[in-house]
């Protein structure tokens, strides 16, 4: 007899059979809860009139090269992160922690698309119309076209847009939808699942660009974005520090345009502002030269950014030294704290090490392991690094530096902000930008023992 998945991980949608504290697909703890799995619960049957069963020859579709027609916001880190404009038709999740700016975002973007001649339907199931209008007032955009619909039945949603048949239309939330075929409460994983399913068919159905809202959540009973990220063709994430302006509008898939692509804004008293040079944003906090400082010129997606690391070395008086890391990789900074030590024989034993990204940026590139070992260095020998000097490189296991992509890239933008000085990995090819003297190395060893003297 096969088993019966009853029960069902809120964070990334996994069915099991029993209950766990921990959920074995994603290793989140306390998301198991008991719910019967969306194919038992059925989604509304509805019939597909003339394409039921019908292929068509792939070449019927027009040739390969014509690109999907794109319709742009006018907002370019939207566009950007999109991959170059909306795409028709397609679906779209923006998820994000509570509170982080996602209805803002939406619907000044709303505003914008309704602007340049898109029908631009709002639907909000967590405020009233009336709310959703007061928002729009101190957003300055109160006069822009856009349809507001403040509603949470799946049915009711789908004969809005069946009547009004816009070409765009934002959900905030999906976790708010509930479909009345299905037999379990809002925000449980079987009905968000079901209002996403229903949402995003009746858009490619309909000739309709859906955007989903998702709010992240840390546990319980509502059902996460990550429940959905498969069904639609882009997933975005509006990410961003409590405390900090900033906040980052990130592509993680994207069937039309590249991932890992970032667009971003700046949360201002009337609405989110788009922020065109981010490394200027990220080093504008930055004074004068001090120890454990250092600038990594990174790549996001298409476009290069300069990021300040902060180190601190501090003797621990804990057995286990502590290793905290904030935007970065911790297992990232465990292996160049190994290698400094197993190949420069610098050890932090018995030191305490905190690693943060200045500004609230995250980072994931391998490229940014010279500069955190720079950071490290330069906090454990409290020296400083000249203020005008910009990192990047790889690190390998044998110590050995390797050069990274769009070396070229990554000096221009350095130059562009003031830098002179680069501090890079020796490849065969190196890049040269006519303001920045660069000074190349082979090995983390000759470049401990040339910057450090160590
Ligand atoms: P919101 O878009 O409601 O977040 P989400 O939909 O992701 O839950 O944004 C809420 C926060 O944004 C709230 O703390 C107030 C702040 N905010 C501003 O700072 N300026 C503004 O113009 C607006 C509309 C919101
Ligand atoms: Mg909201």
């Amino acid at each position: 007899m096969a088993k019966t998945l009853n029960f069902t991980c809120t964070a990334c949608g996994a069915a099991t059979s029993k209950w766990s504290g921990r959920c074995d697909a994603c290793g989140e703890w306390n998301t198991i809860v008991e719910e019967k799995p969306l194919s038992s619960a059925g989604p509304a049957k509805k019939s597909l009139g003339a394409m039921k069963g019908r292929s068509i020859p792939l070449t019927d579709l027009g040739t390969a090269e014509t690109p999907p027609p794109r319709t742009l916001s006018g907002m370019g880190e939207l566009d950007r992160v999109l991959g170059g404009g909306l795409v028709d038709a397609s679906a779209i999740l923006v998820g994000g922690d509570p509170g982080i700016g996602k209805s803002t975002l939406l619907l000044q973007a709303a505003a914008r698309f309704a602007q340049n001649g898109v029908k631009t339907v709002y639907i909000s199931g967590e405020e009233a119309s009336a709310q959703v209008r007061m928002r729009a007032q101190r957003l300055g955009l109160a006069n822009a076209p856009v349809l507001l619909g403040a509603e949470t039945n799946l049915r009711d949603i789908l004969t809005t847009l069946e009547t009004e048949k816009p070409r765009l239309a934002i959900i905030d939330s999906i976790q708010t939808m509930w479909a009345d075929n299905v037999d379990s409460a809002p925000g449980s994983v079987s009905q968000v699942r079901a209002a996403a399913h229903e949402l995003t068919t009746f858009a490619k159905r309909n000739d309709m660009a859906v955007i989903l809202v998702g709010h992240v959540t840390k546990e319980g009973q509502i059902a996460g974005p990550r429940v959905v990220e498969h069904m639609v063709d882009t997933v975005l994430y509006f990410e961003g520090e409590r405390g900090h302006q900033f906040r980052i509008l990130r592509s993680v898939k994207n069937r039309f345009g590249p991932a890992d692509e970032i667009g971003v804004f700046e949360m201002t008293g009337s609405g989110l502002s788009e922020v065109t040079n981010p490394s200027a944003l990220f080093l504008s906090e930055r004074g004068n030269p001090s120890p454990g400082s250092v600038v990594f010129s990174g790549i996001e997606g298409t476009r290069p950014v300069l990021v300040e690391f902060q180190a601190l070395v501090a003797p621990s008086s804990l057995s286990q030294p502590r290793r905290a890391v904030v935007g970065w990789d911790s297992a990232r900074l465990a292996m160049v704290l190994a290698v400094l030590e197993a190949r420069c024989g610098i050890s932090f034993a018995g030191l305490d090490v905190y690693l943060n990204v200045a500004g609230g940026m995250k980072l994931s590139e391998p490229a940014a392991d010279l500069a955190v070992a720079a950071a490290l260095l330069s906090a454990r020998e409290d020296s400083a690094l000249p203020a005008d000097t910009v990192v990047f490189g790889e690190i390998s296991l044998s110590g050995a530096l390797r050069p990274v992509g769009q070396a070229e890239n990554r000096l221009k933008e350095a130059e562009k902000l003031g830098f002179s000085n680069a501090i890079v990995p020796k490849g065969k090819k190196g890049a040269k930008i006519a303001g920045i003297s660069q000074r190349a190395y082979e090995d983390l060893t000759a470049f401990v023992g040339d910057v450090f003297g160590a």
